[in-house]
């Protein structure tokens, strides 16, 4: 197989073993489906407004803009990462999850109870993501599904401790991937957007979406 990207399972560069439960499905939304998506992500931040996210302690500003929807919304300010009802600007309750969303979901995880929260990042041609791991949920036994939209991203997975050993992976446009099982606590990050990689977007922008069960 030639597409590196769809080698994400099994053995890879230099020995890079994906842990068990980590999926990539490249290409899961085509272009007219990626660009419906958009359009209610965008509703989405017509109501609640991209806000810049801190570091906890130092008040350092996240290189990404958030936004959520669904019930519940992740958070990170001075005090700390948290999952809240409301925006932390506009105060008002996030916007509802798109159907769409619920429903990639439920196809990804039978059996597991439905996402509470959607995270939406949108990534700057500057922007990128530290290595971490999404462990502010207080169950782990849903997977995290998250999706891409626009420009290309340099998307790096580790194992479930920070010194394991890395692989980096593309994510288009397009791309789902599923964190569930062992990968549930996979560290991963974003090292860099890849410019002039898609037209979905203007200014090689991009939007991930991160679906996550939130309580137990
Ligand atoms: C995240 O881990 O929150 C984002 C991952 C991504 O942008 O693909
Ligand atoms: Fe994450």
């Amino acid at each position: 197989m030639n597409d590196t990207r769809a080698a994400g399972n099994g053995e890879g560069a230099g020995g890079f073993v994906a842990p068990e439960g980590f999926r990539l499905l490249p290409g899961h939304f085509d272009r007219s489906a990626q660009q419906a998506l958009l359009d209610e992500i965008r509703a989405v931040v017509v109501e609640a407004p991209l806000f810049t996210p801190v570091m906890p302690g130092t008040a350092r500003p996240f290189s990404v803009r958030m936004t959520n929807c669904g019930p519940l919304g992740w958070v990170s300010d001075v005090s700390g990462y948290r999952y809240q009802p409301a925006h932390p600007v506009t105060g008002r309750p996030w916007p509802a999850l798109p159907d769409t969303l619920l429903a990639l979901w439920r196809a990804l995880a039978p059996g597991a109870r439905d996402p509470q929260a959607c995270l939406v990042n949108f990534y700057g041609p500057e922007a990128r993501m530290g290595l971490h791991q999404d462990r502010d949920e207080a169950d782990f036994s849903a997977p995290v599904i998250s999706i891409s939209l626009g420009a290309t991203a340099m998307f790096r997975l580790g194992g479930t401790t920070r010194k394991a050993r890395t692989r980096s992976l593309r994510l288009a446009s397009g791309d789902v991937v599923v964190l569930g099982g062992a990968a549930r606590l996979a560290y991963h990050g974003i090292d860099r957007i890849l410019a002039g990689s898609s037209t979905l977007l203007r200014d090689d922008g991009r939007l991930n979406l991160t679906l996550r069960r939130v309580t137990d």
